[in-house]
């Protein structure tokens, strides 16, 4: 139902190793193999220049020094033939100046040896993550397909692959579901992926809007009536509950509904029958219900405003859909998604979203969640005039954020060298499991004077 992380990584991530050390070769070739992608291992640069000659790679973990061509050269002509390709730097001597001279190439990390297999998994995971983002196709989003149409909920967040979890697991029961979150959140969007991931889905998925009609209206919609029941009841009419029939009912804004149609609806839940308007006898109905609301059922329960009862029948299984300011990690690969749909509907060729508009999105707090979003590139995909969508294009509310986000970047990403060192002694240190003597070597200074900036940093 939604692709697994590591179908994804087999199927496309292409990798290369180069290293002139046989130990280090035979412990990728057991890591990569174990975790299921493709890859190829040469022992020099030359073969890693005829490799890249003939597949794109995806990332490429090379050795600084090999006795061929060593890494910085490799890492140049890579650099020169391909920007999407990740370099790795392996090395032994790692000094700061090497390291740093590898990042200005354009280098992607580096990793000090000896490493342990996690440091490489999650050097991969971290270029994954970054591969989605940019082209915004996450792994794991979760499809909903309903005869020829598809629609796809987008979420990277752990808070959505909770709920992708969760629907999985009540989608083949019948329990009721009830699913809260605030106004935009994809509460339908959530309900109709539990129904057409369950085994109701070929027959009927029915949404009742709660709010929208006058009570006598609304309860002849929900279970019909018969011929002269009321004044414009002039034909016996099927309600929704039968329409449903075998299939789900799906009452969006539940919290709009009066007590007395609240009865009929537990009725019709717990007693699988209802009973048209105007009719004296009993219709049998097999409906699966969820509901949504954006509002606290739980206090207008204390209101006295809705049944106890109906409360806990309906929330067997609650589904909390958090607000989109809580779930930043989606922000992004919703705004691309969002970018991909209204290209098409709109016929339009806006091929990215400018850095600066990214750090909008990610620092506005969207009380319009998923919606708002949606709305936001829908129109900005209209407007543009340039290639990309520009701050030009956003809402004059969201442009303004711009002003006071400079300031705090300037703070966040200049960092001293000082700030710099710090953090790579921490990693060497990480990476001979805390051994000085060896952290010494490997940073190129004695052990005197390591000794010295572990008390000066105030590193353990
Ligand atoms: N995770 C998501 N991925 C893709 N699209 C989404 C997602 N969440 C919401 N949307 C889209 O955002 C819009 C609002 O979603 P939906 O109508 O399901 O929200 P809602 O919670 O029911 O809102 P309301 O409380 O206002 O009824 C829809 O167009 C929906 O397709
Ligand atoms: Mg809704």
């Amino acid at each position: 139902m939604y692709g697994k992380e590591s179908e994804f990584m087999a199927r496309k991530l292409n990798i290369l190793v180069a290293d002139d050390e046989e130990s280090i070769r035979l412990g990728f070739e057991q890591l990569l193999s174990r975790d299921g992608y493709n890859f190829t291992i040469v022992d020099d640069g030359e073969k890693a220049l005829q490799a890249i000659e003939k597949t794109d790679y995806d990332i490429i973990f090379l050795d600084f020094k090999m006795p061929l061509l060593d890494g910085i050269e490799v890492l140049k002509q890579i650099k020169q033939r391909s920007i999407k390709t990740e370099v790795v730097i392996i090395t032994a001597y790692g000094t700061i100046k090497t390291a740093v001279e590898a990042i200005k190439l354009g280098a992607y990390d580096y990793i000090t040896k000896p490493f342990l297999p996690d440091t490489i998994r999650k050097v991969i995971n971290k270029i994954i993550e970054k591969k989605n983002l940019l082209s915004g196709v996450s792994t794991r989003n979760l499809e909903i397909e309903y005869g020829d149409n598809k629609d796809i909920i987008i979420g990277v967040s752990p808070k959505m692959q909770e709920i992708y979890e969760l629907i999985h697991k009540v989608a083949p029961t019948d329990s009721t579901v009830l699913i809260t979150g605030e106004s935009g959140t994809g509460k339908e969007l959530i309900a109709k992926a539990i129904h057409y991931n369950s085994l109701r889905k070929e027959k009927p998925f029915l949404t009742v809007d709660c709010g929208s009609l006058v009570e006598t209206l609304f309860e002849s919609e929900l279970f019909g009536h018969v011929k002269g029941s009321f004044t414009g009841a002039i034909a016996t009419k099927h309600g929704s509950f039968e329409l449903a029939h075998q299939g789900t009912f799906f009452l969006d804004e539940i919290s709009n509904i009066s007590l007395s149609i609240q009865a009929k609806i537990l009725r019709a839940i717990q007693e699988k029958e209802i009973k048209r308007v105007g009719a004296t006898d009993m219709v049998k109905v097999d409906v699966r219900v969820l509901a949504a609301t954006n509002i606290d059922l739980r206090k207008l329960v204390d209101e006295g405003k809705f049944r106890e009862d109906l409360f806990y029948r309906l929330s067997v299984i609650p589904i909390y859909l958090p607000a989109l300011r809580e779930r930043k990690e989606d922000i992004l690969p919703l705004a691309f998604h969002f970018l991909k749909k209204y290209n098409m509907k709109r016929k339009r060729k806006i091929e990215a979203i400018s850095e600066a508009v990214q750090k909008i999105l990610l620092a506005y707090n969207w009380p319009g969640n998923v919606r708002e979003l949606e709305n936001v590139i829908e129109r900005a995909v209209v407007i543009e005039d340039m290639l990309e969508i520009t701050t030009a294009s956003l809402p004059t509310h969201l442009q303004e954020i711009e002003n006071t986000l400079t300031g705090k970047e300037v703070q966040e990403n200049i960092r001293s060298l000082d700030e710099l060192e710090r953090e790579h002694i921490q990693k060497v240190l990480r990476a001979t499991n805390g051994n000085r003597s060896k952290s010494a070597r490997i940073l190129g200074i004695d052990r005197k004077t390591l000794y010295d900036k572990l008390k000066r940093y105030q590193i353990e």
